[in-house]
């Protein structure tokens, strides 16, 4: 679709814009776009004129979902060990393997087709930032071109040779890979390394030598911690400065504090950020694990990310919409917490949330999760009049316009 020089969002019943000095939301509101970057926000009664005019009859503006951990480079499918599964059978991990046979065997073309489909249903679903991870490769090779796949289609590319020790190989031999063939091959393409911490996967030990590696590498960090059961991830993940912990389904009190503190101390000046506690609501309930508790989190003054994790395994939708509406409907979080979770809180678990980041290509990028001016114009339109409908109306397809980059893609 074209894009005008400049595009007034006028009329909007509820504009959500996580920006904290206005109170986050505004009523009666429009926003201006300039080509890629949004260039005023304020009252509809105050609007500017543009060159074009897009009428929203009173419904709800909010920023494009920001998805912040997503398994989008794979090829196969995993129908008979969910159908395993809802018959009673645990999660275990062990599919991972499966689909990097089916990975490992794809052409370059098929596995491009399909990322570019799922990006395409998450951007149907009013979601315009996207992290990927590599991780169904294992091998230097198809690590590498996972990302460097991956890097053509999505915002961030995350490493994640760190996702379980391939059928067959020594776990040892596959560490020391990890950790330094494998990651100097893939680290010209990526902007953070993952480890999956956990039993079956990569234990402490293991964990602590991937987040030295990354940092060597001068890559940020992520970490999959307790996911399965309680363990050391988020203690690793908080004391190595990751930029998140994802999963979250077992937490002790101490979890809890220490992503709570990783912010209270980067509020109190100690130049460093905190870790992002990001909860994967869809993929809790599609193995049928505990919902991580974010309510708890928030209580303690944890920064939380809603994310999809939209992958063959553990959850195979890229809609946040119902991440959000089952974070309010079972997680006990309000709609505009889940919201800014989802949104903001996904911006700041990537290092996107302010100006000036760069994507794959290098492209300087304004800020995502937020309307205010400079930031990228990332919006989605809602046929409901306040965000309070996408948890009230679950499943309901409300998204009903898309603004990536200043351009309209939905
Ligand atoms: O985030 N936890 C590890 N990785 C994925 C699962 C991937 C799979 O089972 O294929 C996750 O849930």
């Amino acid at each position: 679709m074209t894009r005008s020089a400049s595009l007034l969002i006028d009329n909007i019943g509820e504009l959500t814009t996580n920006d904290d000095a206005g109170g986050g939301r505004l009523h009666d509101a429009a926003v201006l776009i300039e080509r890629d970057r949004i260039a005023w926000v304020g009252a509809a009664a105050d609007a500017p004129a543009a060159d074009e005019r897009v009428d929203a009859a009173g419904r709800a503006v909010l920023p494009g979902w920001v998805d912040s951990h997503t398994h989008l480079v794979f090829a196969g499918d995993r129908t008979a060990e969910f159908e395993a599964r809802m018959a009673g059978e645990a999660y275990a991990a062990g599919g991972i393997n499966v689909t990097v046979e089916a990975t490992r065997a794809a052409t370059d073309a098929a596995l491009e087709a399909n990322l570019e489909r799922l990006v395409a249903e998450a951007r149907r679903g009013g979601t315009t930032t996207i992290e990927t991870k590599t991780g169904y490769g294992l091998t230097v090779r198809d690590e590498q071109r996972a990302a460097v796949i991956a890097g053509r289609h999505v915002d961030a590319v995350t490493f994640l040779g760190a996702h379980v020790v391939p059928a067959g190989a020594d776990p040892e031999g596959y560490l020391d890979l990890v950790t330094g063939p494998m990651l100097d091959a893939v680290a010209p393409h990526v902007s953070a390394v993952d480890v999956f911490c956990e039993r079956g996967a990569f234990d402490e030990a293991a964990t602590e030598r991937v987040l030295a590696a990354a940092g060597r590498a001068g890559l940020a960090t992520r970490v999959h911690g307790n996911q399965l059961g309680h363990g050391p991830g988020v203690r690793l993940a908080v004391g190595a400065g990751s930029l998140s912990v994802d999963h979250l389904g077992f937490l002790s009190e101490d979890d809890v504090s220490a992503l709570a503190d990783s912010w209270a101390e980067w509020s109190g000046g100690s130049g460093r950020r905190g870790t992002v506690a990001t909860v994967l609501p869809a993929c809790d309930l599609s193995t049928r694990m505990p919902l991580a508790p974010a309510r708890a989190l928030l209580d303690a003054g944890a920064v939380l990310a809603i994310a999809s994790n939209a992958n063959p395994g553990t959850s195979y939708t890229s809609s946040m919409a119902f991440c959000v509406a089952t974070a309010v409907l079972q997680m006990g979080v309000t709609v505009q917490e889940a919201v800014r979770a989802a949104t903001l809180g996904g911006a700041i678990a990537l290092g996107m949330d302010r100006d000036g980041w760069r994507d794959p290509s290098g492209a300087e990028q304004g800020a995502v999760g937020v309307v205010a001016p400079g930031a990228r114009a990332d919006l989605q339109l809602l046929d409901a009049p306040s965000v309070t409908h996408l948890a009230y109306r679950p499943g309901m397809p409300l998204v009903q316009g898309v603004w990536r980059a200043g351009q309209r893609i939905v």
